[in-house]
């Protein structure tokens, strides 16, 4: 069992890391929600199947009144029609300022049920319960919600921090092999900007096996730093943008290929592995090392190179430049552990953007 704290004043949280604990969930609720008498637990279609019923139990039995908001699987419901009938099922189950919301499921279900928490009676309680790597690692951590626009994803957010975050390990069993390694990308990403001994953990892992009965530790470092960064930079301003390595070229990945070929996470490492190729060439990076991300990704069947020119992921990137003018802040890597953000003008991002 582990537990890190988040310090961020009055709206400090825990994270709560231990095997079997979607079973407790009730109890661990109900201590930082004394008054709720009512819970909407906001699940996708595959996570409600396997989970719903059991965190319904938990709930039930620390005296909440639950109901079961269920959504289809997948990114596109992360939008805002998805949200309007999550609304109408939060105002006809009768929640209350005083009752939560709980996001029980991956990134998709911890952003809309948390951007619905947020917004709803103009914010109530909510508690993240992720069952994905991806969001036991990072998404559920931190407080970044939102919803996609057709114009692009998470355009309509907001920083709204959970009171608790529950993590439960064990519901990784049931994570289809591709998602365990499309979150295992994110978790190579902490290794690469932080920590090097976790980088070396990860590819020392003789098999899947072998990664899941060592998944507590990884989880538990991964939220440690995420904890640290955004203890540091809540709002996303300046240091908490290191965690945004590989994500620039990522994000592009993902624009090309329209969502489907490649997981976040594939891409992720597909950015990390095509930006730090460029960072040795330009000897900002010690030499090997991009050879070192490339290695360990494969490792886990991720890929480290995208069919797409050069322009594609510059046009894809666009939407970056829009946000911030005529720079870009890229994510670069002394070596293995340690990172830094630089500046870097328009102009000069082609450099870092070769596919060779
Ligand atoms: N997923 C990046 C962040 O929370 O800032």
């Amino acid at each position: 069992m582990s537990i890190i704290n988040v310090n961020l004043g009055a709206k400090s949280y825990q994270i709560e890391i231990v095997p079997g604990i979607l079973d407790e969930a009730g109890a661990k609720i109900r201590s930082v929600c004394a008054k709720a008498q009512r819970a909407a637990v906001i699940s996708d279609s595959n996570v409600d199947a396997l989970y719903g019923a059991r965190l319904k139990k938990a709930l039930e039995g620390s005296g909440f009144a639950v109901t079961r908001i269920v959504f289809p699987a997948g990114e596109k419901s992360k939008c805002l029609a998805e949200l309007a009938k999550i609304y109408d099922q939060l105002a006809a189950a009768g929640i209350t300022r005083s009752d939560l919301v709980v996001a029980l499921g991956g990134g998709v279900t911890g952003d809309l049920g948390g951007f619905a928490a947020a917004t709803f009676l103009r914010g109530v309680a909510y508690v993240q319960v992720p069952t994905s790597l991806l969001a036991q690692i990072d998404s559920s951590v931190g407080g970044k919600v939102a919803v996609d626009l057709p114009a692009g994803k998470n355009l309509v957010g907001n920083f709204y921090q959970p009171r608790l975050v529950l993590i439960d390990t064990e519901l990784l069993r049931t994570l289809p092999v591709r998602f365990l390694h499309d979150g295992l990308a994110e978790a190579i990403k902490y290794g690469c900007i932080r920590d090097k001994a976790l980088f070396e953990q990860i590819a020392a892992m003789r098999d899947d096996e072998d990664l899941l009965a060592n998944i507590g530790g990884i989880v538990e470092r991964c939220c440690a730093i995420k904890a640290e960064i955004v203890e540091h930079d809540e709002f996303d301003t300046g240091e908490r943008m290191v965690l945004n390595f590989g994500h620039t070229i990522g994000h592009a990945v993902e624009k090309c290929c329209g969502y489907t070929t490649y997981t976040h996470g594939e891409a992720v490492g597909i950015g990390m592995a095509l930006l730090t190729r460029q960072t040795e060439r330009l000897g900002l990076t010690q030499p090997g090392t991009a050879d070192a991300i490339c290695k360990v990704l494969q490792k886990y069947n991720l890929p480290v190179e995208a069919p797409y020119a050069e322009a594609d992921l510059l046009a894809g990137i666009g939407m970056d430049k829009k946000k911030s003018g005529s720079s870009i802040t890229l994510i670069i890597l002394k070596e293995i552990g340690s990172s830094f953000l630089q500046k870097t003008d328009w102009q000069a991002l082609p450099d870092y953007v070769k596919r060779s």
